[in-house]
């Protein structure tokens, strides 16, 4: 009988723990709309209690979730499980997911609590969240680094309690596969009522083992994993999700009558949406998604791959929707071939959609030869999460130089008016954000800055991703056009939209 590895992504709480990585309510409910789309079965969507914004985010992502379960994560304490009931209590499918350390070393360091607290503290959060719902998951902590005996009593008295899923963490990525595949299988032969449960497993990369660890846990009884998109987490990451999947797919003859529901083909768009939300880029080597995954610069790959794909390839590339670039447009380029490499890249849009981004597509093909792919994607990006522009660019000039104070003038559309200031700073970027703030009176600290070349080529887009802080809320802005300070300053004004809005 085929059996199913359930997959429960954390990207939205472990990898968005990820220092930097930190998103809003709504761009959470974008990236899980599109793990929905992918086929995850579960989706944590935050740790409640953390804030105000992770609450909302995981409500409003449990609200509008319709197919995957909504899981939130918790402390074993009160304060805690209520805060995640509250927030996962709407979802068609809610789970609470309760953690608590149970190694000598988080039990001495972290706890100061001696194994019987522990044991009750398990015990009395499992009873304490099943009062809500009965899709409790629990997970012991380190457990890798857990004396086995003692993990296999906390797991026992946890069931018997009515936990559903059991999730064996390995907390800092200190195991290897055979040690942890032996674990799974030792909790396997050593809890008596480990039957009447889900054995989970959560693996980060510190070793860059996540994915085998998962995988060999897997083959030794785990039927659900936890991971994320593009590896993203705590430190060195999490397991991929991308790489395990795939290794299940392409090793069938290892993964015998094992499936998953991922629709493989929503890889790489999944893993395109989650880089630019949280601002993190995909290493070019990275496994299935790296830019060079399926790219081969040597003669006799390339002509391995020419007479025979298999030669050199273990996936066909669309079958991750993996996008080989293809045809190049440019300022010749009609209507036709511009929608139709829209489709081929994943996106349908209507048709007012597609006129606007016509307009814009041709307004880039007149400063930039050539349009690639990651071009599109950028128009794409601003056309469908378009934030309403409350303040407008509609003219900059900027003077600088190694022997004068750069200064900026900057004209906005403000409530149907045009508004200029003018402004220095340490350079032109500093100049226009000054000069912004004194157009809209806010006076936000700018957190974070990243500038990054979209293409290649001198004429290359530039892209830049800000944070901005400000009365302790922290906005993510992008901008991109192939003028640096021109991005820097649609960056600057789409966090300040987002902020008025
Ligand atoms: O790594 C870890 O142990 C965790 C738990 C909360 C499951 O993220
Ligand atoms: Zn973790």
């Amino acid at each position: 009988m085929d059996e199913k590895v359930v997959i429960f992504d954390t990207t939205l709480r472990d990898g968005e723990q990820a220092p930097g990585a930190a998103l809003n309510p709504q761009e959470k409910l974008e990236v899980a709309l599109q793990l929905e789309r992918l086929g995850v079965n579960i989706i944590e969507a935050g740790f409640p209690i953390a804030s105000p914004g992770d609450f909302k985010a995981v409500e409003t992502v449990a609200l509008k979730i319709k197919k995957c379960g909504v899981c939130g994560l918790a402390r074993a304490t009160r304060k805690d499980i209520d805060a995640a009931y509250q927030a996962v209590k709407k979802a068609k499918r809610p789970r609470i997911h309760v953690f608590l350390a149970t190694s000598p070393i988080h039990r001495k360091f972290k706890l100061n609590k001696a194994k019987d607290e522990i044991l009750r503290l398990a015990v009395e959060s499992v009873k304490y969240a099943k009062k809500y719902i009965n899709d409790i998951e629990f997970s012991p902590e380190d457990a890798a680094r857990t004396e086995k005996e003692f993990l296999y009593k906390v797991v026992e008295a946890v069931i018997d309690v009515g936990a559903k899923t059991i999730n064996i963490p390995d907390t800092v990525g200190f195991t290897e596969p055979q040690g942890f595949g032996e674990l799974i299988r030792d909790i396997k032969n050593n809890v008596p009522n480990i039957d009447r449960v889900v054995i989970s497993v959560h693996c980060h990369n510190d070793l860059g083992l996540a994915s085998a660890n998962s995988l060999s846990a897997v083959l030794n009884g785990a039927r659900q994993v936890e991971c994320t998109i593009n590896g993203i987490g705590e430190r060195a990451g999490n397991a991929s999700l991308e790489e395990i999947v795939m290794a299940m797919w392409v090793k069938k003859n290892i993964f015998k009558n094992l499936y998953t529901t991922i629709n493989t083909k929503e890889i790489c768009k999944t893993s395109r949406l989650v880089s630019k939300l949280t601002g993190f880029e995909v290493p070019r080597n990275k496994a299935i998604v790296g830019g060079n995954a399926f790219r081969h610069e040597s003669g006799i790959h390339q002509d391995g791959v020419l007479k025979e794909a298999s030669t050199y390839e273990i996936i066909n590339p669309e079958d991750v929707g993996f996008i080989i670039e293809g045809i190049v447009l440019g300022k010749h380029s009609g209507r036709h071939a511009f929608t139709s490499r829209l489709e081929k890249l994943g996106f349908k849009l209507s048709q007012k959609q597609i006129d606007e981004a016509f307009i814009k597509f041709k307004d880039l093909a007149d400063k930039k030869k050539e349009i690639f792919d990651d071009d599109l994607l950028i128009i794409l990006d601003e056309e469908i999460k378009k934030v309403k522009e409350i303040y407008k660019l509609q003219s900059f000039e900027i003077t600088s130089g190694n022997k004068i104070k750069p200064k900026s003038a900057i004209i906005l559309k403000f409530e149907g008016k045009n508004v200029c200031a003018e402004s220095s700073g340490d350079g032109p970027v500093d100049a226009c954000f000054r000069t912004i703030d004194k157009i809209t009176k806010l006076t936000p600290k700018l957190s974070d800055y990243k500038i990054s070349a979209v293409t290649h080529g001198k004429d290359a887009q530039g892209e830049v991703t800000l944070k901005l802080t400000i009365k302790n809320k922290e906005i993510f802005g992008r901008g991109s056009s192939t003028d640096v300070i021109e991005a820097s300053i649609k960056a600057y004004l789409n966090a300040i939209n987002k902020l008025v809005v």
